[in-house]
């Protein structure tokens, strides 16, 4: 198991561009089960989730290959297998995205119920209600959803759940829609522009989706949708890490190959907190010489700040001036990395859905653990301010989400080493081996003689001793 080296506070310079968006490769990939013939897809990044993804869609009867120019090819081989097992499912939930595809193309599909998350209650509820919708059977069963449907028929579903619409739900239903008899609505569909890039694919493979981008689509069926190349839209939450690396180090970035009406709620957060961002096409340049500002940030469904962002901007106002207030209204409980923060000196608390940040003026290196992909991107840029050697554990979780961020990292000025998780690759600063090291030193001149009892001290003695050494 590897774990990151980072030596703290280079601020970084330069230009780093941003790769494919993770979360629109993923349903993107699940929805050529429904593709007649090769699909070529651009853009889609190097990463453990695509990995197995890709496992997951040769299990189902695809071939999948990385073509020498980055470019992914899939086909569909044989159309009968329909299921999706837990032991790869259980490692990445986006696969339960095969189940929306598999129901429009193959009209059945046994998906393993996708396994927990740190970042807090994960249902598919929604997912199901608007499969139910469009006339098929399911049942859930020994962990697994088995779903079949004859007929696939147009409906009208409301697909909102007490936390605002669903991504990977719309993409499932929206997936399935496409082969429904008739002409299926869906309200309080996702906004996300992975959702958007979706629905785009499937037209040009041959759908007829309506108001994507909208929280009301409209979809007309087709018999057929027939295999296209296509290129995935770059990744936002992958640039705002990025802004937020830029900011959080007081450097001066650039972030190449985004799209700005993507990420408007980031931009605007980071300049509340007094980051410079100038927007030039498809590049913004990040500049920050001073601690940010404190300001309250609240994570939304898009165009809202992205729930996958808060962790970022939380270590980023962990040095802020002031008290920010950091809420999430898409998992109340993604907080696991306020803990790790507080190791490096944050001083941060969670009350319910939100986060209480009071700044500091520096944060120190310290060995921490990653929880999950965003909470180790955010203890990664804590890290690259912080004064001192820090080590980041557990970093697979970093690898699910980001393509070689530690490289595009070094290349502007940052110090990250990946290396073994092995004590003999701990930093010597980190080294707190003997009782002495562990003790902050004291002068013992500051040290008051120890009382001489000439027998043990009675209770109030004792008391008043206590006393004495608590207030000297
Ligand atoms: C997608 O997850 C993303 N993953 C997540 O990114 C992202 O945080 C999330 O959308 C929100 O933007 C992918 O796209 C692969 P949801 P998803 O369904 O679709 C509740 C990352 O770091 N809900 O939009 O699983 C749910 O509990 C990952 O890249 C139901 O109640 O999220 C949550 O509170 C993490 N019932 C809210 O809706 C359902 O059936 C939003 O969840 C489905 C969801």
């Amino acid at each position: 198991m590897d774990m990151l080296v980072i030596r703290g506070g280079q601020p970084l310079r330069g230009t780093v561009t941003v790769g494919g968006a993770k979360n629109a490769a993923l349903p993107i990939m699940a929805a050529t089960l429904a593709a007649t013939g090769t699909t070529v897809l651009h853009g889609v990044p190097e990463l453990v989730d695509v990995s197995t993804l890709s496992q997951v869609l040769r299990s189902l009867g695809m071939t999948v290959e990385r073509r020498a120019g980055g470019a992914l090819e899939l086909t569909v081989t044989d159309d009968q297998p329909c299921f999706a097992d837990y032991e790869l499912v259980r490692r990445m939930r986006a696969s339960v995205c095969v189940l929306g595809p598999m129901l429009g193309r193959r009209r059945r599909a046994c998906v393993s119920l996708p396994g927990g998350c740190n970042i807090g209650h994960r249902p598919i509820d929604l997912h199901l209600k608007g499969l139910r919708a469009l006339g098929a059977e399911i049942r859930i069963e020994r962990g697994y959803v088995f779903a079949r449907a004859d007929v696939l028929r147009g409906a009208d579903i409301y697909l909102g759940g007490s936390f605002g619409s669903t991504v990977t739900g719309t993409c499932n239903v929206m997936s399935a829609a496409v082969f429904a008899e008739g002409t299926t609505t869906i309200s309080a569909a996702a906004c996300e522009p992975e959702v958007v890039d979706l629905g785009n694919f499937l037209n040009a493979m041959g759908a007829k989706i309506e108001g994507l981008g909208t929280p009301l689509l409209k979809i007309e069926g087709v018999q057929e949708l027939s295999a296209v190349e296509h290129e995935v839209i770059p990744d936002r939450i992958e640039a705002a890490t990025l802004l937020v690396a830029g900011a959080i180090t007081r450097g001066e970035l650039e972030v190449a190959n985004i799209r700005p009406e993507h990420l408007s709620a980031v931009i605007d957060s980071l300049r509340a907190a007094g980051a410079t961002v100038e927007l030039h096409g498809t590049r913004a340049r990040v500049s920050m010489n001073t601690a940010p500002r404190p300001i309250d940030v609240t994570a939304l469904p898009y165009p809202g700040i992205p729930t996958d962002v808060q962790a970022q901007l939380t270590a980023l106002l962990a040095m802020a001036d002031g008290i920010s207030v950091v809420t999430d209204k898409v998992f109340p409980d993604r907080f696991m990395h306020l803990p790790e923060l507080m190791r490096m000196g944050a001083n941060v608390r969670r009350e319910g859905a939100c986060g209480i940040i009071s700044g500091v003026a520096r944060l120190s290196g310290a060995c921490v653990m990653a929880s999950d992909l965003r909470a180790s991107a955010a203890l990664l840029l804590a890290a690259l301010a912080a004064d001192g050697e820090s080590v980041i554990r557990r970093i697979y979780h970093l690898d699910r989400g980001y393509d070689r961020l530690e490289q595009k990292l070094n290349l502007v000025g940052a110090n990250i080493r990946r290396v073994t998780d092995a004590p003999e690759n701990l930093p010597a600063s980190l080294h707190l081996s003997t009782e002495e090291e562990a003790v902050p030193t004291v002068e013992t001149s500051d040290v008051p003689p120890a009382p001489k009892f000439l027998s043990h001290p009675s209770a109030s003695r004792q008391h008043e001793l206590k006393d004495t050494a608590r207030h000297g």
